[in-house]
């Protein structure tokens, strides 16, 4: 029997279940017709502001034929009538829901809604721990871009400390092989995720010229009470700007997960590189969302 799962970290995938996840996007990406959740029971939880994985987890659920509702926390029970998260979702088990996706700004808020809930959990980004799906459909852009990941080399770039996403694709690029470099200020890129294929530059223009793919962040403001450099020292040493781009390989690409602050971490010049990758990641977004919802539920098949 299907064992029921829960996709709280990239970890909670094998190697085959990955593998599986990324060609299942694909095929669902040139047909995307698949309605394997009809009359499933989602419900989505974002404690967190979204636009990006929140759309998209609405558009894969209801692609999927699932039966959809997003509650709204300040609606919520818990919010000013004192019930345990623990308790919510006890209660929404017993309604007959048997998916639910969360945001929190808390790391670990997930590993809490799954101990406590009887169904599928999908982790939609905790505070700056992991954003697994966002993982996904950047290694998805990048494999389709370049095949396989081994041997090729991707610079993560900004405040890699505080992003979730940078947390959960440095992982996944590893488990594909790739090489990561992490470029940023010292509080930014710091040895806690320096590892085995993971090195650390401060030299963004040493870096650019031996890069396949650029990976941007946003400066994690709310994560962290005060800037380590003024923004003028962070935008000479760190924006992607014309000059930048000039550096680069002919075939390397830029992905951003969004949301981009245009004249911090790159300028108006990265936005009509042929090489920007942006909207082919949010593209990426829906099918993927839909191939992890259904192999949660119904395992590979
Ligand atoms: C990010 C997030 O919320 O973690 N965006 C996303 O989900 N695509 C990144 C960010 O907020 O900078």
């Amino acid at each position: 029997m299907h064992v029921r799962r829960s996709l709280l970290d990239l970890d909670d995938l094998s190697a085959p279940d990955l593998h599986y996840i990324l060609d299942y996007a694909e095929r669902i990406e040139s047909s995307p017709d698949v309605r394997t959740l009809e009359g499933v029971a989602c419900a989505n939880l974002f404690f967190e502001q979204s636009t990006r994985t929140f759309a998209s987890f609405n558009l894969a659920q209801l692609r999927l034929g699932a039966h959809l509702v997003n509650l709204s926390p300040k609606d919520l029970s818990l919010a000013t009538k004192g019930e345990t998260i623990e308790d919510t979702v006890i209660t929404l088990a017993a309604m007959g829901f048997s998916l639910l996706v969360v945001r929190h700004s808390e790391a670990g808020f997930p590993i809490r809604v799954a101990k406590a809930f009887d169904g599928h959990v999908v982790n939609a980004g905790d505070g700056g721990r992991a954003h697994p799906t966002q993982a996904l459909l950047d290694l998805y852009t990048l494999c389709r871009e370049f095949g396989p990941l081994a041997g090729r080399r991707i610079a993560i770039v900004g405040d890699i400390a505080h992003s979730r996403v940078a947390h959960s694709l440095i992982h996944g690029i590893r488990r594909l092989d790739g090489e990561v470099t992490l470029v940023g200020p010292q509080s930014f890129a710091t040895e806690d995720d320096a590892a085995d294929g993971v090195l650390i530059s401060r030299d963004f223009d040493a870096v650019l010229t031996d890069v396949d793919a650029v990976v941007l962040l946003r400066i994690q403001h709310e994560r962290f009470d005060a800037m380590p450099l003024s923004m003028e020292e962070y935008t000479r040493d760190f924006q992607l700007n014309a000059q930048r781009l000039a550096k680069l390989a002919t075939h390397a690409i830029v992905l951003h997960p969004g949301p981009y602050n245009r004249g911090i971490e790159l300028d108006e010049s990265v936005l009509s590189y042929a090489g920007w990758r942006y909207a082919r990641q949010v593209a990426a977004g829906v099918p993927i969302r839909m191939a992890v919802l259904d192999f949660l539920v119904h395992g590979m098949r």
